[in-house]
């Protein structure tokens, strides 16, 4: 849909800061870009930058950054086809819908499995409510405390025992068996096919839209020889790592209330909307991904986690914390105390909703669960207790609240402030290190080289922003000799670009990645030709000192003392050159 011409007319109508300017207040003119606070990440300082000719944005803080559909894309969680419907309502386009017989033919097999889901979630549904085969159900049910209202608002059903009941029922409603089979409500084996889900309760699982899109389904039988839950193979209708169970009955909550509860087990979910608590959600048993960090960002920036207390839910808390920071959400925990999940402390009668109201800071929370699986008068356990909590305080950014989390560490484990401030900050080194580690070998190179080569592309891409953002005052400057100073035919050709004034559409995207990185970096303004000046010799001559430095590193070669006559004569050179620099 839509093709490239009618792309670029979209974008050329469409002018980014109107579209941008709603979401970021802050967005201010300053020199050739406009910066404001980032929308898709948590910041104090600007580091949003848009370029309203070129109609590109790009933040500084978390990467984000592409044209005016992929803003829509973004800050609204649509998919490409959707974002560019948008633009072009917005910019009065109208899109000749080119579709392509395969797409058609794709939409209309997920209208069929909608159909079919939707269909087989009644059926299940009839059972739990009406059939005498649903009984076992219905005990079930009332056993686990589901209310008929909870049964309803979820469309919990029972897939009754036996092969051919959900089988029968579709075809009668005109599905083919090997449809069926592709679309995880029936199975093959053994030349057989049959039901997928026998004697279970059945949760069906719903998208944004309110689509049964699938079946996440428990197990009720005591001698139940398989999985206490199997679910649905995704399908053209279903990913499950773009997908949260209960999200479509939780979003109204979770917009009024400010913030998103997420737990572990779908009984949980339940059980806490019985309970009055309706801004709640759950990832279908795998750990969060950023797909559904993102799908809840649309709802709120704030989680209050209240994973299961065992170790395997504490492990993914830590986890998905780590996710959810770099995301830029807020995250607290609820702490549910010595019940092992959700539905246990309700069940157990305490009152959930008060819980919820008292969302407990992660590390105080940290440090007290944590040293009750510690026995800190051993000073090896004691040692394994602070270690924990410090890897959990590495993720914080802000001075203050560290400081206040290592005085709270210390004086629970009576140790000296600053001896945890020194051990904070090597396993900040270290998990820096073991980052670097799971590069791909050929990218294994020292932490110390890699550290200078970053450091010497952003002093590269700065050059590149002073002269791209400063056209005017750019006509004395010899662009042979900064040619020679750039690292690759990147940088080159986009150097050139910058020239030659070179229109972006025939650059490639490597080139326009670098091109618009340049661009839109915030930099200072010049008064006039004489500081541009000042500040480009600046740069060249870190630059020259940073090429003659590496070369004779590379002569020297590590600790080698053995030099030869030419080595020597080239080392004189390159020292006299480095001197005259300075
Ligand atoms: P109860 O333990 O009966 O209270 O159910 P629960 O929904 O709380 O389940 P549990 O805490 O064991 O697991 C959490 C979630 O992980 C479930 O809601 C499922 O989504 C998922 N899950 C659990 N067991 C299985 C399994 O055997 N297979 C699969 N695919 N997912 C599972
Ligand atoms: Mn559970």
């Amino acid at each position: 849909m839509g093709d490239r011409g009618q792309i670029e007319e979209i974008k050329s109508k469409l002018d980014i800061i109107s579209v941008i300017g709603p979401y970021v207040p802050t967005l201010k003119r300053s020199g050739r870009n406009y910066f404001g606070l980032c929308p898709f990440h948590k910041e104090k300082t600007p580091s949003f930058s848009v370029n309203q000719e070129l109609g590109i944005y790009k933040c500084f803080g978390c990467g984000e950054g592409g044209d005016v559909i992929k803003f829509i894309e973004k800050i609204d969680g649509i998919d490409f086809p959707k974002a560019l419907e948008v633009a072009a309502k917005r910019a009065g386009v109208k899109l000749n819908k080119k579709i392509s017989p395969e797409q058609i033919e794709n939409a209309k097999i997920k209208e069929n499995i909608l159909k079919a889901n939707s269909l087989a979630s009644e059926f299940f549904q009839y059972i739990l409510l009406k059939h005498p085969q649903g009984e076992i159900g219905r005990e079930y049910a009332k056993k686990r405390k589901l209310t008929k209202e909870v049964i309803e608002r979820f469309n919990i059903g029972l897939a009754p025992g036996g092969f051919e009941n959900l089988k029968k029922f579709l075809i009668k409603k005109g599905f083919k068996p090997y449809d069926l089979v592709k679309w995880g409500l029936l199975v093959e084996k053994n030349g057989r096919i049959y039901d997928k889900f026998r004697s279970r309760l059945t949760f069906p699982v719903i998208d944004h839209q309110g689509d049964v899109v699938g079946f996440s389904c428990r197990a009720i039988l005591q001698d139940e020889k398989g999985p206490k839950y199997l679910n649905s193979p995704e399908t053209l209708v279903y990913q499950k790592s773009r997908t949260l169970f209960g999200l479509f009955q939780a979003k109204e909550a979770i917009r009024k209330s400010g913030f998103a509860i997420l737990v572990e087990g779908n009984i949980d979910l339940l059980s806490s909307h019985k309970a009055g608590v309706e801004n709640i959600v759950a990832p279908l048993g795998t750990a969060l991904t950023i797909d559904q960090i993102n799908l809840l960002k649309r709802y709120t920036d704030t989680v209050y986690f209240a994973l299961d207390t065992d170790n395997a839910g504490q492990k993914a808390l830590l986890k998905d914390l780590d996710l959810i920071d770099q995301m830029g959400m807020n995250a607290f925990v609820l702490d549910i105390g010595k019940f092992k999940d959700v539905d246990d402390l309700i069940v157990g009668g305490e009152n959930w909703q008060e819980v919820v109201g008292k969302p407990v800071d992660i590390v105080l929370y940290f440090l007290k669960s944590l040293k009750t699986k510690y026995d800190l008068a051993q000073p090896i356990e004691k040692n394994k207790y602070i270690r924990q909590i410090l890897e959990i305080i590495s993720k914080i950014h802000n001075p203050l609240l560290i400081n206040d989390y290592l005085n709270k560490l210390a004086s629970e484990v009576n140790i000296d402030i600053k001896i945890l401030f020194s051990e904070l900050n090597n396993i900040k080194d270290y998990l820096q290190k073991h980052k670097l580690s799971e590069l791909p070998s050929d990218h294994k190179i020292s932490i110390e080289i890699k550290e200078a080569r970053q450091k010497e592309n952003l002093l590269f891409k700065y050059l590149l922003a002073l002269l791209l953002n400063n056209q005017e005052y750019t006509s004395n400057i010899k662009y042979s000799e900064i040619e020679d100073l750039m690292p690759d035919e990147l940088f080159k050709k986009v150097l050139k670009s910058t020239l030659s004034g070179r229109l972006i559409d025939k650059m490639d995207e490597e080139e326009l990645k670098l091109y618009s990185d340049c661009i839109l970096m915030p930099i200072d303004s010049f008064e006039d030709q004489h500081q541009f000046d000042h500040e480009i010799n600046v740069i060249i001559t870190r630059l020259r000192k940073e090429k003659i430095n590496s070369e004779i590193e590379k002569i020297k070669g590590g600790q080698n003392l053995d030099l030869d006559d030419v080595e020597i004569n080239r080392l004189t050179v390159l020292i006299k050159q480095l001197s005259s620099l300075k």
